[in-house]
């Protein structure tokens, strides 16, 4: 079936090569009729080593055998080469794709001969209409065999030569010197025995054998035979060598051979990289060994160089080999260079939709599970690296495709709410809400981001085709998994669709085949194919996607199929896919996909990317051997902390501590007192974000703008926070607070810096809050400070400007692993935010309120946070709908690329 197809493919391509039909159809005649009637009719001696005797042939024969000789050997080798040049890179990706090279090779082979069989044909059919050799038959073949000659030539230069002009020149020098120096009417001397190692000699002999004699020349045919195949069988030969791209790495193999050379020369370390190997050390080496060949082009094209993502990668690609083979094939629906990216954006729903559904666990320890992932991946963002494989894979793409990432809290939120929920979907409403939420955007609007830019991958009204091929894909994914669902007492159908077909949910848990479940498997199957009808109809901007798209269909097609043909044992086996039709397919979507792509740019392969080394947390610091941390004070009135969702918490509240000054003047106090008394309702407001468990509390305790007023108000500020960083003296300090400083040090007293630095390693290692204490800290400032680090690393070289997105910004903040900030509040009455956190703010709920600062306590802090609960965050998406039931998760079967 491959070779059939690229066989087909092949001759397509020779279809597509306009001028060469053209001068078959019309050089070919023309030429035959201007040297039959053109040339004297003189008898001329030729020397036939086939009798080893001389032939006295009409000159006007003569030429025009020699003559139709040359013209197949430019037109063929004209066609071969070109066809050859200009498949190359299709061909090459057809390799990549895992196009076995043999049937490639095959295909070429074929189209040769057939080409030349037909055009030798039609040459042969010309010379008789004006003269009638002996042998007509044997005519033929030795038209086709010098044309095969030429045929073989053109593959071999086009796999050797740059130049297309190069290429061609050689094929029509070569012909010309060849052909002319044989024929006795441009050569005197064309008896000479040298002539024997001319490529075409042994066609020459046969055509003038067949013209004269009745004796068939075989041995010159196979002397023909042999140039033909040894030209060909070079060129192929060149053509496999440069197609060869699986390097599998086994047993103790140097890691991506193939990629060294790349990092030797961006002066990355290679001594380093090429000193370890891969051997079975750890269970990731062991497992990667087994699983099977590591493919480094793969890696090397989607500028993926460092080992350690390499695995994360691999981990991923493995996370969709093992979902099954459709996800597997849709993958391999696009080009090489960003299949990691899909690998990576199934890997993560994968992961999530895994946690959401260990048995063993309760449905608020895997919901914690998911949150904590989720909170290790957005830390691991801002980081740029992360310790987990598929984080790191994960971050790497984020960050060098610059993926949004604005719907991942959205996405996180219904996955552990899945996690949490034991409940069924009752109505189709239902079903639809919490699918669609689920399994739509992420892989798949991510790649036609990528892919579009900033356009549309199609216009607003296929939005609905789309969703229907989404729903269809969860519908045949409930249809597939039903026996297993069942068997775990799980229906993930709608109950209203088992009612109107009145199909009992204790008979489908019970595994009891019934009519009505036959009845309803066909009306939901009918139900899908509606829906993929109605998917068929969206016109993918990319034609890339576009291509991709209607394989994607058929094969949900196919699985619909299965399930039909299953239908009354789907309780007791998962349905099976017709392989064969399956593997034709594929075959057929992965030619027609790769020929869309082929016409396409791409973007760019991805810069390799610098990445900060992994913060080893307390083993880089000077640890402090304090005590245990206390226990927060407790609230004087003995207030408790409100109980809330903790999915709706707040993570990370940033406050504008203002109103100090107004606080001390209205009391008669000097300013200093308010601060003094701002640094008390500082310390109750820790408190308060320890006992309700907040993990990160920015405060701004004075910004880059402070500096315009009275020194003396300045240094007692700077005075105050001083004395607040006593490890030892300070009570807050000497709770479970880890101290983090944002802000510049510029204009301070070197006493604070060094204080501020001792306090941020002597409690690096606590894991209570992380409490960013913004001191000199401005906003523009921090944003500027990052914005001249890039300029440095674009400067000496390290980053492509082009290629600079939000996430390279980001690892230039203070904190780059601070997680953005969900609630910012203001104290003081003001309603402004004065230069405070403005890249980490862009998504805050704001809260204002008017109390000055030192009179604020934690129960303001708790009040404000529940009332946070209450918003609702949309990230610039329309309103979800009401809250979905979820399901419990099948496991098996994640939701593919989309999710
Ligand atoms: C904010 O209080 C604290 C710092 C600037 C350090 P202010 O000193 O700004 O108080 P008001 O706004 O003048 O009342
Ligand atoms: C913001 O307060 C700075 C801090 C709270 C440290 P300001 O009082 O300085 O802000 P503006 O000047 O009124 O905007
Ligand atoms: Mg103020």
């Amino acid at each position: 079936m491959c070779l059939g197809t690229a066989v087909r493919f092949a001759l397509v391509e020779q279809m597509r090569n306009h001028l060469a039909l053209v001068l078959v159809i019309f050089f070919v005649p023309s030429w035959l009729t201007l040297t039959y009637t053109v040339t004297a009719k003189t008898p001329v001696r030729f020397f036939l080593r086939a009798a080893d005797r001389f032939l006295v042939v009409d000159g006007d024969n003569l030429m025009q055998l020699s003559g139709a000789l040359h013209a197949l050997a430019l037109i063929v080798g004209f066609m071969m080469f070109l066809a050859a040049k200009r498949s190359a890179d299709f061909d090459h990706r057809l390799v990549l794709a895992g196009y076995p090279r043999l049937c490639l090779v095959l295909a070429k082979y074929t189209a040769l001969v057939l080409t030349t069989a037909a055009v030798a044909a039609y040459a042969t059919a010309w010379v008789t209409v004006f003269w009638q050799p002996e042998q007509l038959g044997v005519l033929a073949a030795a038209l086709f065999v010098g044309a095969l000659v030429y045929g073989g030539a053109g593959i071999l230069i086009a796999a050797v030569l740059r130049s297309e002009l190069a290429g061609m020149f050689l094929v029509i020098m070569i012909s010309f010197a060849d052909l002319a120096m044989q024929n006795p009417i441009s050569n005197p001397a064309a008896d000479s025995p040298v002539l024997r190692f001319l490529p075409s000699f042994g066609a020459m002999q046969s055509a003038v054998a067949a013209a004269k004699l009745e004796t068939v020349p075989w041995s010159y045919l196979a002397l023909g035979l042999c140039w033909a195949v040894g030209t060909a069988g070079i060129g192929m030969t060149a053509f496999a060598l440069r197609t060869r791209h699986r390097l599998p790495l086994t047993g103790h193999r140097t890691v991506l051979p193939a990629v060294m050379p790349e990092v030797r020369a961006q002066g990355g370390d290679a001594s380093a990289a090429a000193g370890r190997t891969v051997g079975p050390r750890g269970p990731e080496t062991r497992n990667r060994t087994r699983r099977g060949p590591v493919w480094p082009t793969v890696y090397r094209r989607a500028g993926i160089r460092d080992r350690d993502l390499v695995l994360g990668y691999q981990r991923c690609r493995q996370l969709v080999r093992s979902s099954g083979p459709v996800e597997h094939a849709i993958v391999q629906l696009t080009p090489v260079r960003l299949r990691p990216l899909l690998w990576v954006t199934y890997g993560f729903g994968r992961v999530l939709d895994d946690l959401a559904d260990v048995e063993t666990d309760s449905p608020e320890s895997r919901a914690a599970r998911i949150e904590e992932w989720a909170r290790a991946l957005e830390s691991d963002l801002r980081q740029g690296s992360s310790s987990d494989p598929v984080r790191r894979a994960l971050v790497h793409a984020m960050i060098t495709w610059d993926l949004p990432d604005d719907d991942l809290p959205a996405l996180i939120a219904t996955y552990s709410q899945d996690a949490r929920s034991q409940t069924e979907f009752a109505t189709w409403d239902e079903w639809h809400a919490y699918r669609r939420t689920i399994s739509l955007p992420f892989g798949v609007t991510r790649l036609a981001a990528v892919l579009s830019g900033t356009s549309a991958p199609f216009a607003a009204r296929d939005v609905e085709g789309f969703q229907r091929w989404t729903d269809a894909y969860n519908l045949i994914d409930c249809l597939w998994d039903l026996r297993q669902d069942a068997e775990r007492g799980h229906i993930l159908l709608p109950l209203e669709a088992l009612e109107r077909f009145g199909v009992a949910a204790e008979d489908v848990r019970a595994g009891r085949p019934t009519a009505q479940l036959t009845e309803l498997i066909k009306d939901l199957v009918a139900q899908a194919h509606h829906w993929l009808d109605q998917a068929a109809t969206v016109n993918w901007q990319h034609p890339g996607l576009a291509a991709a798209w209607r394989t994607i269909i058929e094969l949900a097609r196919l699985q619909l199929l299965s399930i039909e043909r299953a239908q009354d044992v789907l309780l007791e086996r998962t349905p099976v896919l017709p392989r064969a039709s399956f593997a034709w397919m594929l075959m057929r979507g992965r030619m027609r996909t790769a020929w869309a792509w082929r016409r396409q740019l791409l973007p760019p392969a991805p810069p390799p990317l610098h990445l900060p080394s992994q913060r080893t947390g307390a083993a880089e610091h000077e640890v402090c051997a304090d005590e245990e941390p206390l226990p927060p004070v407790p609230h004087p009135s003995g207030a408790r902390p409100p109980e809330m969702p903790p999915e709706r918490m707040p993570r990370h509240v940033a406050i504008i501590m203002d109103g100090n000054g107004r606080w001390a003047t209205a009391r008669g106090l000097p300013r200093p007192e308010g601060h003094r008394a701002g640094q008390q309702a500082l310390r109750e407001i820790v408190y308060g974000a320890l006992e309700i468990g907040l993990p990160y509390l920015s405060v701004y305790a004075l910004s880059t703008e402070n500096w315009q007023r009275p020194a003396a108000e300045i240094d007692s500020i700077l005075q105050i926070v001083l004395g607040g960083l006593d490890v030892q003296k300070e009570e807050v300090m000497r709770r479970n607070l880890r101290l983090r400083w944002s802000g510049s040090p510029e204009g301070l007293p070197a006493e604070l810096i060094d204080a501020l630095a001792r306090a941020e390693n002597a409690t690096s290692h606590r894991t209570g809050i992380t409490l960013n204490l913004c001191v000199n800290y401005g906003g523009r400032a921090e944003l500027t400070h990052a914005a001249r680090a890039l300029a440095r690393e674009a400067a000496q070289g390290r980053i492509d400007p082009d290629r600079i997105t939000a996430h390279h910004l980001a690892r230039h903040l203070h904190q780059p692993d601070l997680p953005d900030v969900d609630l910012l509040i203001r104290t003081g009455g003001d309603h402004r935010t004065s230069n405070f956190l403005p890249w980490q703010s862009i998504y805050a709920e704001l809260a204002f309120l008017d109390t000055p600062w030192p009179d604020i306590d934690r129960r303001d802090l708790w009040n404000t946070m529940t009332a946070f609960t209450q918003r609702e965050r949309r990230y610039g998406t329309t309103p979800q709908p009401t809250p979905a039931k979820a399901k419990p998760q099948t496991g098996d079967r994640p939701e593919a690329l989309s999710n």
